[in-house]
């Protein structure tokens, strides 16, 4: 990229590996930018990305969260991620209701256990001398058993459920298409909830999490098995690549600031906001999509009602207008201004397990070594336009 071409192309492998000076730029020189070949806009000032988030009647879902428009029966897949209100409120309201802090808090000490067999099993392994990956061995697996436990997948199924739903964000480099065994896979886990709840309707429905929703009711309103099997499909990949991501990136970002993983080594009641600041400084949910329902003038560009409009989360985590020093990963700041986990009617519904998972995660990990070391040519990155993160992180432990 030359001074002065400024392309922000979320297919680009090179605006994977590093997207935070496109970002700059962006919300420098272009806060309302046009990629005129992709034909979208993008937002990149926390302001405008936070005020958007918001604005749902603007600013709508219903075309899905990915840049391309997708049409109604995919969007459907997404259950409430691709509706806005009153339809998004009633869904909504009832299956949040099986997901209170209260329910979520009482998770912990079985999430403790989990991460306290993952570790040792890393340990083991290392005193073994044999090769460990975090992702592979760790943070891979248990946010999906998590989210497996709770909603009733068998421990028999979780490895193909697990797979499909990493090979659902697989991409080609130079490739703008879905590939074809991305689609598969989808397919695969969306008929797999479909069977799943066929089954428990001839069976009868039991008490684990699909139970409770093929059973939530408010105000009269029952969820159709269709909103049943769209949920657990968007439950499957919405909290289990984020919580994976923000695991390996808290170590990632850990060992590029020694002095800040030192602090944790020393008070390792500041894991929690360990976790915060990563998800600012990087957060695996990078950009998310949305449509415009009216026209709109903003920063002097006239954007058309259907137009498709990026929200840059990433980049609003990095304005300096909103966090000091924003380049520097600092654990102690206060990190309430991040959008990491979205606002408004859509804000993250699993943010609370996804802080949860990652504080018991880190504290056990810390707790088990005394430091671990990674090689950058080691690790493999995701190629994808909305998670960031890595596929693998090889890493040795001193214990
Ligand atoms: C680090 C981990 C996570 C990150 C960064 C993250 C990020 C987000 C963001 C940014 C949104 C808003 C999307 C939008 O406005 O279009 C969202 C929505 C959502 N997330 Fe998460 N998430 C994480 C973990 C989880 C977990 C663990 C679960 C569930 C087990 C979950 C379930 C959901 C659901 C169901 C929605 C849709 C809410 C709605 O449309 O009303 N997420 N997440």
């Amino acid at each position: 990229m030359t001074a002065t071409e400024l392309e922000l192309n979320p297919y680009a492998w090179d605006f994977h590996n590093d997207p935070y000076p496109t970002y700059k730029r962006l919300r420098e020189e272009a806060p309302a930018y046009h990629n005129d070949r992709l034909g979208f806009w993008a937002i990149s000032r926390h302001e405008d990305v936070e005020a958007a988030f918001r604005d749902w009647k603007m600013y709508s879902n219903k075309d899905g969260v990915a840049l391309e428009a997708l049409p109604q029966s995919v969007t459907k897949m997404m259950s409430i991620l691709g509706m806005d209100p009153p339809l998004h409120n009633d869904i909504r309201r009832i299956v949040v209701h099986v997901f209170t802090a209260k329910q979520m808090d009482a998770m912990e000490e079985g999430i403790r256990q989990m991460a306290v067999k993952y570790v040792r099993s890393l340990v083991d392994k290392s005193k073994a001398g044999e090769p460990i990956d975090f992702i592979e061995d760790f943070a891979g697996r248990l946010p999906m058993d998590v989210i497996s436990d709770m909603i009733g997948v068998p421990k028999e199924d979780r490895d193909k459920v697990r797979e499909w739903a990493n090979t659902m964000m697989d991409r080609v480099d130079g490739s703008e298409e879905i590939p074809p065994h991305a689609m598969q896979a989808s397919i695969n886990l969306l008929m797999y909830f479909t069977e799943m709840v066929k089954c428990r309707r001839e069976k009868g429905i039991g008490d684990d999490l699909a139970a409770k929703f093929m059973r939530a009711e408010v105000e009269g309103k029952k969820l159709s098995d269709e909103d049943v099997i769209s949920f657990l499909f968007l439950m499957s990949i919405a909290g289990n690549e984020t919580t994976t991501k923000l695991l390996a990136n808290a170590l990632y970002w850990g060992k590029k600031f020694p002095e800040q993983l030192e602090k944790i080594k020393q008070n390792p009641a500041l894991t929690g906001q360990w976790v915060e600041e990563t998800l600012r400084f990087d957060n695996s949910s990078q950009i998310l999509y949305r449509t415009l329902m009216e026209d709109v003038v903003l920063h002097e560009k006239q954007l058309k009602k259907g137009d498709r409009i990026a929200l840059l989360v990433g980049s609003a985590n990095r304005d300096e207008t909103v966090f000091e020093h924003a380049d520097e990963y600092d654990i102690e700041r206060d990190c309430s201004p991040t959008l990491s986990f979205g606002k408004g009617v859509h804000f993250c519904l699993g943010a609370r397990l996804a802080r949860l998972e990652g504080r018991v995660c880190l504290e056990e990990f810390m707790k088990a070594v005394t430091d671990y070391h990674y090689e950058e040519d080691g690790l493999i990155r995701i190629h994808n336009s909305n998670v960031r993160g890595f596929l693998n992180m090889p890493i040795k432990l001193e214990v």
